[in-house]
């Protein structure tokens, strides 16, 4: 049959702890909006749109339920089948794939790609595959440059060949500088690479039987109940074999991985957006910059919206409030005069009158960052804040009510 495949790596319930009070709620971290849509939409939809494209996999261990309404519904909107495939238990970025390798090849792709589900970027899907293809190699790792040196080893780091982009060396998350290429979590890989990724967990299980005491224990049990890495597990043993070739991609890039994130990745994609195809964009008198306000939200027309701001379905907007890189969850009401900057106000708060709730932004791409003065400030579901109060740099737990002024602090 031919054609393209994409798995997309899920992860479950269990990796979604920095994301909290926001994976709290019913809505697991992997459907939460930015940019108005559920995360993984954006990698889904860049699929769709490659040629020859015949299935998006979802693989991970969510319960199938939180997930069956989300595929549904992509599904018949962008027009692709999507398949949920449930690992059970954790196999960890590569043992899917080889577990259920006869899933994910059924009916003889040509090409697979697999995606990170936690990361936000163009997903440049037919520009990486024509590269794939020209190269010949069975795999491809899309890598970025990073703009300073030191931001390098918080993520996977790829040693290329300059000329040829061939993988040299990769290590994840160095303690030293080795380079400012990271890997940014997309790939695509040729059919054969799967008997590739069998052979390395087939001798990566040999050394550990044979010198068992180079191996801490806690790697070998991974290993035992079938959990493999990509990248410690594959791509290192594998890098400098000539089978893996880096893609150089220079767009934007980041990875979604606390609660805050998403406000920092909305601005990324709603600046796509208003070059790509503005007219997801909402317009107004009262919307400044790129906004995307849900049909079913009423915005009084005295507000100022924007720039970097998503209101969801049926929100209630008051006079006079101003929202700024925030995100507004749906059924929120936020009352007059209110003011949100830097925020994610969760599914069905209240934001009283003269309410000032504010984040203060922290641009680094750090996992965590050192600075607890900063931050998105972020309210659970069902959160209210009293009128006349300012919540400065907080994360508010879902349902609590809050009637004075807080500032850095975690209200649980
Ligand atoms: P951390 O900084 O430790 O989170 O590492 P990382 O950024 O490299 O992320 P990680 O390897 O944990 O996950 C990369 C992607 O794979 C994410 O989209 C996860 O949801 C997903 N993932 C992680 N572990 C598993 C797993 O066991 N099974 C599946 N299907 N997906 C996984």
């Amino acid at each position: 049959m031919g054609g393209i495949k994409a798995v997309i790596l899920v992860g479950g319930p269990s990796k979604g702890t920095r994301f909290r009070p926001l994976s709290l709620d019913d809505v697991p971290k992997l459907l939460f909006p930015i940019a108005g849509r559920p995360m993984i939409y954006h990698h889904i939809e860049a699929c769709s749109k490659v040629k020859g494209i015949t299935e998006v996999i979802l693989l991970g261990f969510f319960p199938e339920n939180q997930l069956a309404a989300f595929i549904d519904a992509t599904s018949k909107e962008l027009n692709v089948p999507i398949r949920y495939i449930n690992e059970v238990k954790v196999l960890g970025t590569a043992g899917g794939l080889s577990r259920y390798r006869d899933q994910i090849l059924s009916g003889s792709p040509d090409y697979v790609f697999i995606l990170h589900s936690d990361i936000c970027c163009s997903f440049p899907m037919q520009s990486l595959l024509e590269f794939h293809i020209k190269h010949g190699k069975t795999c491809t790792i899309m890598g970025m440059t990073v703009e300073k040196k030191e931001y390098a080893n918080q993520y996977g780091c790829l040693i290329r060949d300059e000329s040829t982009n061939e993988l040299l060396h990769y290590a994840e998350k160095p303690e030293t500088f080795v380079s400012d290429c990271i890997n940014c979590g997309v790939y695509c890989i040729t059919p054969a690479f799967f008997d590739t990724m069998a052979k390395t967990s087939n001798e990566l299980q040999l050394s550990m039987q044979n010198v068992s005491l180079e191996y801490p224990e806690i790697l070998k049990k991974g290993v035992e109940q079938g959990r493999l890495r990509l990248e410690q597990d594959i791509f290192v043993p594998l890098a400098g074999s000539g089978s893996i070739v880096v893609y150089p991609y220079t767009g934007f890039w980041r990875q979604i991985k606390n609660a805050g994130s998403p406000v920092y990745c909305q601005e990324l994609y709603l600046n796509h957006y208003a070059k790509t195809k503005p007219e997801a964009l909402s317009k107004g008198e009262n919307i400044t910059g790129n906004v995307i306000i849900h049909p079913s939200a009423t915005v009084d027309p005295t507000s100022k919206i924007g720039p970097n701001v998503y209101i969801g379905p049926n929100v209630k907007i008051g006079k006079g409030v101003r929202v700024l890189n925030s995100i507004i969850l749906d059924e929120t009401e936020v009352k007059d005069r209110a003011c949100i900057l830097y925020s994610i106000i969760g599914w069905r708060s209240e934001i009283g009158f003269w309410a000032r709730i504010e984040g203060i932004p922290n641009y680094t791409p750090f996992l965590y960052s050192q600075d607890k003065r900063k931050g998105i400030t972020i309210f659970g579901a069902g959160a209210q804040a009293n009128g006349e109060i300012i919540v400065s740099n907080c994360i508010v737990m879902p349902h609590k009510q809050l009637d004075r002024n807080y500032n850095n602090e975690i209200i649980l």
